[in-house]
């Protein structure tokens, strides 16, 4: 019998299980932390009537350059050293691909976004684990992490942490940026939700690679557009592997005019963390255990009913959150939605 189709797959990525978020449709979505509100009618029919006008039929050659180089201009870096892609999951992937060999190891932290050990064992990496939790909370252990990165090619941890909603201190940033060996990437995805801001430890640190995105804060997750920030070196060896063009003409017009409006950031994030406190306030009040989070999104502990069926509980009342092995997180939606999530939990944790 001739091979399956299946058996060529690299033997590092058929033990894998795939990336997949839930996406039962639900009436009040509180699971992908997304952000609440829309970009406005306004600035959207403009951007309409300009990508109409665009000559479709034409390869996007200098638009990724051009964002980049806005992106640079607003950090105040050098455009050398920025990489735009398609989501900053594009990219984080491109560090991966470039650096990472068969067997190297590759330190995150756990729990984090699953996609950060899912892509290194992918390439064959040997990914190393460092807890989070310490008793009853969950916190950076900066001196693990160090230690763990001896013998490593990357530590690649996020902050804000998804799930756990733990943050880096500015401290605690530069005593990783100054003790790690290897390259250090931030995941700094939700950083607007809590003012986080670690380009100025770039000068100083060569090793250390940003990752930004337009899918949280600056609320334009379908575009699929981010940016890696990095030493210049480092970004000519990922450009000489990135695809051409990688960025469409339309991701790269909708994402330069949203860098010049910071004031819809602003007013949009001033929100969440209002709502997130609001949320993590009524939820103590329940008697549920809230961990501190700088992101869009809270994990919670109970131990009133089991978290999967209080989960599934809350899906049948229209409330879709997410379930991790180590609790629940609900994103902070609008007003509404968390009201919504509020009346739900209280009617099933009476
Ligand atoms: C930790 C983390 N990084 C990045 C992203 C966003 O990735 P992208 O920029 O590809 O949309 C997410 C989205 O859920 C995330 O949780």
């Amino acid at each position: 019998m001739s091979r399956p189709p299946e058996s060529f797959v690299r033997e590092t990525i058929r033990p894998l299980a795939a990336y997949a978020p839930p996406r039962d449709p639900a009436p009040v979505p509180l699971h992908l932390n997304e952000s609440p509100s829309d970009l406005p009618d306004d600035l959207k029919r403009e951007l309409s009537a300009r990508i109409e006008a665009m000559d479709w039929s034409k390869y996007p050659i200098t638009d990724g350059a051009r964002l980049a180089a806005d992106l640079a201009q607003a950090y105040g870096v050098d455009p050398a050293g920025v990489l735009v892609g398609n989501g900053s999951n594009e990219l984080l992937q491109l560090l991966l691909f470039a650096c990472v060999e068969p067997g190297d190891q590759v330190v995150v932290a756990s729990p984090s976004f699953s996609l950060y050990g899912l892509q290194a064992a992918a390439l064959g990496a040997r990914v190393v684990e460092v807890p989070l939790r310490a008793g009853n909370e969950f916190r950076f252990p900066v001196q693990a992490l160090i230690a763990a990165s001896r013998e490593a090619k990357l530590v690649l941890i996020g902050s804000p942490n998804n799930p756990t909603g733990t943050t880096l201190t500015p401290a605690q940033a530069e005593e990783l940026a100054a003790g790690v060996p290897c390259l250090l990437g931030i995941d700094e995805a939700y950083r607007d939700f809590c003012g986080q801001d670690f380009l100025p430890l770039l000068a100083g640190n060569p090793r250390l690679v940003l990752f930004r995105t337009f899918s949280k804060a600056l609320a334009a997750a379908s575009l699929r557009a981010g940016c890696m920030i990095a030493a210049p070196a480092l970004c000519a060896e990922l450009r000489k592997i990135q695809l051409p063009y990688n960025l469409s003409a339309l991701t790269c017009l909708v994402a330069r005019e949203l860098i010049k409006r910071p004031d819809l950031v602003a007013g949009r994030t001033a929100l969440v963390r209002e709502e997130r406190e609001r949320v993590a306030r009524a939820m103590r009040e329940l008697g549920i255990t809230v961990h501190a989070s700088g992101a869009n999104f809270l994990l919670f502990e109970q131990t009133r009913r089991p978290p999967q069926e209080l989960h599934a509980a809350l899906f049948r009342r229209g409330v879709l959150i997410r379930s991790y092995p180590i609790g629940l997180r609900v994103s902070i939606g609008t007003p509404a939605n968390n009201d919504a999530f509020l009346a739900a939990l209280r009617a099933e944790l009476p």
